[in-house]
């Protein structure tokens, strides 16, 4: 079984990226991304400080900004529409969740479609479902370029995405359906998951739930690529997952809390690639917001 590194993926994307970069700053000024974090979610501030590290390492110009827990829909709008009209920001990113008193939707359409590195915007989603060009969501894109710079055949293959939320599982099964997979989405209601998982070459697992996916939904011989990150701090699940595992026990007293993906790590020998949880995908998330913020940057100065 081969493990999918996902920082040598990560590192030959940021290293073809650097060129680009210096080539639009060279041009007049640096790619510029602004992170928008509303409220102090530790989680979200971790991802959103590795962010703000990666553009400074890339030459890119970031700008983070932290409205208070209790921002309205109304300011927050106000904060995307001054980021739409700056001209040196290409590039804009709301950390999801928001807190739930704000209108997602409403500022997910805010965002200028030219300045969306995160995809998410109807007409970004929109060019994806009808194979338009236009930044794509990072977590799948960088699913892809895994499949892809490990040469893992997609076409003809049967790609099975568990979970169907909108910034990983639907347009990650566009995007394996336009390099040719056959395609199945399977969520919460699907009745036999294990079986419709059991039929797959390539199984992404995107729903959010600690080594949900078991040994017996994985085909032998399946490319799995695990999109999951989830902290568990409970022992007697620690112990549940990794019981056989002293090493990952270890690794769970030192720490009280250990990161799972969904799909179960110690179940996995028979497939025949796995990424890693950490370590598999999630790097890519990060290189891929580079990489929307640099394509963003050079379409807007050649504009
Ligand atoms: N929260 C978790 N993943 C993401 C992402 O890719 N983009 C944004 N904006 N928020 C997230």
């Amino acid at each position: 079984m081969k493990i999918l590194d996902g920082k040598w993926v990560r590192d030959q994307i940021l290293a073809e990226l650097k060129p680009r970069v210096d080539a639009v700053t060279a041009k007049g000024r640096p790619p510029g991304l602004a992170v928008v974090l509303v409220g102090g979610d530790p989680a979200s501030e971790i991802y959103v400080r590795n962010k703000v590290k990666a553009c400074a390492d890339l030459g890119i110009f970031s700008e983070q900004i932290m409205p208070p827990a209790e921002t309205t829909t109304d300011q927050l709008l106000e904060i995307v529409a001054s980021l739409n009209a700056r001209p040196e920001i290409d590039g804009i990113l709301v950390q999801m969740p928001l807190p739930k008193q704000i209108e997602e939707r409403k500022i997910l359409m805010a965002i200028a479609p030219e300045k969306d590195v995160d995809g998410f915007h109807p007409i970004n989603a929109g060019n994806l479902m009808s194979g338009n060009p236009g930044p794509r969501a990072c977590t799948p894109s960088g699913v892809m370029e895994i499949l892809k710079r490990y040469e893992i055949p997609i076409s003809g293959k049967k790609a099975v995405v568990v979970g169907r939320s909108d910034i990983v599982g639907k347009p990650m099964a566009l995007l394996l359906l336009h390099a040719n997979a056959t395609v199945t989405i399977c969520h919460s209601r699907t009745s036999n998951l294990e079986e419709e998982c059991r039929h797959a070459d390539i199984l992404v697992a995107a729903i959010g739930r600690p080594a949900f996916l078991r040994g017996s939904f994985i085909k032998p011989g399946a490319t799995v690529i695990d999109v999951g990150i989830n902290r568990v701090s409970d022992r007697a699940r620690a112990e549940a997952i990794f019981g056989s595992s002293p090493a990952k026990m270890a690794q769970f007293e030192k720490n009280g809390v250990i990161l799972v993906g969904d799909v179960h790590p110690l179940e996995v020998d028979h497939a025949s690639a796995f990424t890693p949880v950490p370590g598999g995908v999630g790097p890519l998330t990060i290189a891929m917001l580079m990489a929307n913020t640099v394509s963003c940057a050079e379409k807007r100065c050649s504009a």
